[in-house]
């Protein structure tokens, strides 16, 4: 149907409109990321879910529409008033619940989530390695927690970015650095006593939606935020150049332990 932004991969977030979507998104499309990361996921209707740096709010609209559950939309860099006015329009009001709060000052009661998912965020916030001892605690024993990043297919350096790469990664001081591997992601995780790591992986040809999206809002006159074509073009051709040697999509899954307290 047109209109819609379909993708063969994303059965459910083909059910969105194009013009949604590209108003939304604040990087590589977050539906699709949060529909790859909930396929892996057990998420049941009425659950309570924590979208972590939920930007704009897209992926706590598709999380309630899709999977019934209720979401605590959180983010810190976009307004809850904003967010709000863009839950209510969707119909979803009733369970989609935007919040403002930074990482390390969450509102939240310990054990309150039964599950916690977070798409292109948790690198900003995440990276240090005492975090998930605190974050975790936020999903009851036994619940999930999901990240879904863009991160590195290979086990390379933080300074070993290849030649390909460098103009455009000029332009993005520090990101490379949090661009991590799935293999990083499982290590990092695993320092955790109270969670067991349940999966780190790549997304399979990633990097194919990474340019697919890019070139799409590019095309449209959509690219956020407003003003950075220029690097857009360069991200695009830089990902179409690297065919996935070096970037990608990584995500990684843990559970809180029964046992933890
Ligand atoms: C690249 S945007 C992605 C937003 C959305 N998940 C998406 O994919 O469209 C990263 C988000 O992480 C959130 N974020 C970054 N640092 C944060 C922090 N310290 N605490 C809470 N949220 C944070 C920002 O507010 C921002 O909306």
């Amino acid at each position: 149907m047109s209109g819609l932004l379909q993708n063969d991969r994303f059965p459910r977030s083909s059910k969105y409109e194009r013009d949604w979507i590209f108003e939304l998104q604040m990087g590589p499309n977050s539906l699709w990321l949060m529909e790859w990361l909930c396929g892996d996921m057990k998420l049941e209707p009425g659950m309570r879910v924590l979208d972590m740096g939920c930007g704009m709010a897209m992926s706590s609209i598709f999380l309630a529409r899709e999977y019934g559950v209720q979401v605590w939309a959180n983010d810190l860099w976009i307004q809850p008033t904003d967010n709000w006015e863009r839950i209510e329009e969707r119909g979803v009001g009733d369970r989609v619940f935007p919040i403002h709060a930074e990482a390390n000052a969450l509102p939240y009661a310990d054990g309150f989530f039964d599950a916690i998912v977070s798409v292109d965020a948790y690198h900003y916030f995440g990276l240090d390695e005492s975090y998930l001892d605190r974050f975790a605690r936020y999903v009851r024993p036994g619940g999930q927690i999901g990240i879904a990043v863009p991160g590195r297919t290979v086990e390379i350096g933080d300074d070993e970015a290849p030649e390909h790469l460098r103009d455009w990664l000029k332009g993005q001081v520090g990101a490379f650095e949090m661009w991590q591997s799935a293999a990083f992601w499982r290590s990092h995780f695993g320092k955790c006593e109270i969670v067991t790591v349940e999966l780190a992986d790549t997304l399979e040809g990633g990097w194919r939606e990474w340019v697919s999206f890019g070139e799409m809002t590019l095309a449209a006159g959509q690219v956020r935020p407003e003003g950075f074509e220029e690097l857009a073009r360069k991200e695009v051709d830089s990902i179409r150049e690297d065919a996935g040697r070096t970037m990608g999509f990584v995500r990684a899954i843990v559970r809180r332990k029964l046992s933890s307290s």
